[in-house]
């Protein structure tokens, strides 16, 4: 059997705490989930009921085929008030990890992805500079609890996005224009602290969110390395594939400069950098330039673009020059062998950049299971497996047989 990905490499699915757990009621989004004027297309509720159904969805992902299952702490949940500790919290994620290696899964721990305390939210969130130290040392106190089970930490995930949704026109105001917008308003007069001071970790772009991300990041590698100086440490970028149209050169390297290089250049001091695409962005002289007419789209509207990744692993490997691993990938569709042809359009490329010497360490496809994808609630459909919400059987779609014989084989045939 001939295969272009290297002994060793891994394959896995994700997911995310807030997600599939369900319940995460001393989160900051379920606060911005039910103020008057959400964003948000619904609640996250029960969400898929992971939180007590971990040892059946783990030992399934197994299962199919898979070696590797990366997941997210909930800070909310570790930390309820700010120096207050869980240890039964501590101990659930215990369980989970103990699980895992039970069914021979390689756990990748995310320490935050999106969700954050309640109360770091009515502190200043993720433009208070007292955050990376708060942030570090919650991770200083996860590490201590389950540092001997965990096989790769991401500290933040896609710390970039608010940058490329920005540009995308969602989300992404100056902390002056807040008061003026419901959702932020509301949720500031609910916690008793001025609109400007909203600072969620994916809804604000502004240069000192940069700057506090950044200083969270290395904060937290340092806490994390404290106590486990072995453990490869990174965090996960969300980087599409940057494109220009004729006349829009200028544009899109402005975006690709804001969006992706300057988060990898940070990378260059960490052990690896992960990278999460869904695809590409055009931009013309004027900005961002809709799918062509006719080209095939996912569920939200948006070209389906599997080329993607490995442009985006490319130029990782470009700027940062440490290991890649994909962290993210996948397709929000309601057509499942839609979804076996995107991916494996994108392993062929994975393969490709592989064979051409860029260092790629996994491939962990984006996700699991059908969840709650954030603003746009329970409808955009990225899952190998289905969850019927009402009674919460999983369903595992021809996708997860298929990814999970690739992962068996380590890709022959790609
Ligand atoms: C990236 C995020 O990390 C994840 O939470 C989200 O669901 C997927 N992209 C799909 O949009």
């Amino acid at each position: 059997m001939t295969t272009s990905f290297p002994e060793g490499f891994f394959w896995g699915v994700a997911s995310a705490a807030h997600q599939v757990e369900g319940n995460n009621t001393n989160s900051d989004l379920w606060l911005l989930e039910h103020v008057p004027g959400t964003i948000f297309a619904e609640p996250s509720g029960d969400a898929l009921d992971h939180y007590h159904r971990y040892a059946e969805d783990i030992a399934l992902i197994a299962s199919l085929g898979f070696d590797t299952y990366r997941f997210s702490l909930e800070w909310a949940r570790i930390e309820p008030a700010p120096g207050e500790y869980s240890v039964a919290e501590l101990d659930h994620y215990r369980r989970m990890l103990e699980q895992c290696h039970a069914h021979g899964l390689r756990p990748v721990v995310t320490f935050h992805h999106f969700s954050s305390p309640r109360w770091l939210l009515a502190a200043g969130g993720w433009e208070d500079p007292e955050t990376p130290a708060r942030f570090a040392r919650y991770c200083a106190v996860a590490m201590e609890h389950l540092g001997d089970l965990i096989d790769m930490a991401c500290t933040l995930n896609e710390p970039n996005l608010p940058y490329l949704l920005a540009e995308l026109g969602i989300t992404g105001e100056p902390p002056e224009a807040r008061a003026e917008i419901p959702v932020w308003a509301n949720a500031a007069a609910e916690l008793g602290i001025d609109p400007a001071r909203i600072a969620p970790f994916q809804f604000n772009a502004t240069p000192t969110g940069f700057a506090i991300k950044v200083a969270a990041h290395r904060a937290a590698t340092e806490a994390i390395k404290s106590v486990r100086p072995d453990l490869p440490v990174g965090w996960t970028l969300a980087n599409t594939d940057v494109q220009a149209a004729p006349g829009g050169e200028a544009y899109a390297e402005r975006v690709r400069a804001a969006v992706n290089v300057r988060f990898l250049e940070i990378s260059r001091d960490d052990d690896f950098v992960g990278i999460q695409n869904y695809g590409r962005h055009v931009f013309g002289a004027d900005g961002l330039l809709g799918a062509e007419p006719g080209m095939p789209v996912n569920s939200q509207g948006e070209e389906i673009y599997p080329a993607g990744l490995a442009a985006a692993v490319r130029e990782a490997w470009d700027v940062a020059a440490v290991p890649v691993v994909v962290t993210e990938n996948g397709l929000a569709t309601d057509d499942d062998a839609q979804r076996v042809g995107f991916l494996e359009g994108a392993l062929e490329g994975l393969a490709e950049a592989i064979r051409d010497g860029v260092d790629v360490r996994g491939y962990i496809a984006w996700t699991a299971f059908d969840n709650y994808e954030w603003i746009f609630g329970y409808a955009p459909k990225f899952g190998l497996i289905a969850v019927d919400r009402t009674t919460q059987r999983r369903t595992p779609k021809p996708s997860a047989h298929w990814l999970g014989e690739v992962a068996r084989s380590n890709g022959a045939g790609i």
